[in-house]
């Protein structure tokens, strides 16, 4: 192990930038069926619903501007003398956009197509419509880069990677609902490695160490005493 750091985020990271989570009251899984906007399926039933959902998405992360905690995280990968991985179940840029080097989306990235026929990826148009065409095989085969309920999360390789690269295991502002991401904790455990939980409330995993409070105030505080050593 080099002494690096693993930080798995989730939708709390950019809660306070405005963007929704999934599962709180007002929630994107209050508003919207899984099943009717982030599966194949869907995607094949209705295309413009489905279309519609994540050009919702992408004008809000355009909108959202990164947070304290977004900038602590890509001062800590910048300064700290060991790896940081940042993984990320988040679809937004918020990392990249406060100065992070290397973030790996495991979910997708909002702000890129992705060509359903020949894997092609490009930039998206802030309002993807449906049979965009895409600019490598002119296939109107164009799909949000999100990886959908049913679908295998990307990266999964170079994440057991960075895993096993670690001592630290951080979990910031995620509910540890959806695997594999939540498995990742108990991952770490098995291997030895400590784990911290930053979040809102707890999520009630057994990490062995867990900070309550806003992103924007615990993530900066962490950094600051993990760089402070
Ligand atoms: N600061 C820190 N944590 C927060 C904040 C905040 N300001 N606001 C909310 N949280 C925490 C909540 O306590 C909760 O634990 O963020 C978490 C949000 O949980 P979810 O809405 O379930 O989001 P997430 O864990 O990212 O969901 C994982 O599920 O639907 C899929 O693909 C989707 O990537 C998503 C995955
Ligand atoms: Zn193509």
């Amino acid at each position: 192990m080099s002494g690096g750091i693993f930080i798995l985020s989730g939708a709390g990271l950019s809660a306070e930038s405005g963007l929704k989570t999934f599962r709180a009251e007002d929630g994107l899984w209050e508003e919207h069926r899984v099943e009717d906007v982030a599966t194949p399926e869907a995607f094949a039933r209705d295309p413009a619903l489905v279309q519609r959902f994540y050009n919702e998405r992408r004008a809000a992360v355009a909108a959202a501007q990164p947070n304290a905690a977004h900038e602590a995280l890509a001062q800590l990968q910048a300064a700290y003398d060991a790896p940081v991985h940042l993984v990320t179940q988040n679809i937004d840029d918020l990392l990249e956009r406060a100065g992070a080097a290397v973030v790996i989306h495991m979910h997708g990235d909002v702000t890129l197509a992705l060509c359903a026929d020949c894997g092609h990826r490009w930039r998206a148009p802030v309002e993807m419509a449906v049979g965009e065409q895409c600019p490598a095989c002119d296939a109107a085969a164009a799909r949000p880069d999100i990886v959908w309920f049913g679908e295998i999360p990307y990266h999964m390789d170079r994440i057991q990677a960075a895993l096993e690269d670690s001592d630290l295991f951080v979990a910031i502002g995620t509910s540890g609902n959806v695997y594999p991401a939540a498995g990742f904790r108990q991952l770490a455990q098995q291997l030895g490695i400590k784990t911290l939980e930053l979040n809102l409330d707890t999520s009630g995993a057994a990490f062995d160490e867990v900070r309550t409070g806003p992103a924007s105030k615990v993530v900066p505080a962490w950094v600051a005493e993990v760089l402070a050593h």
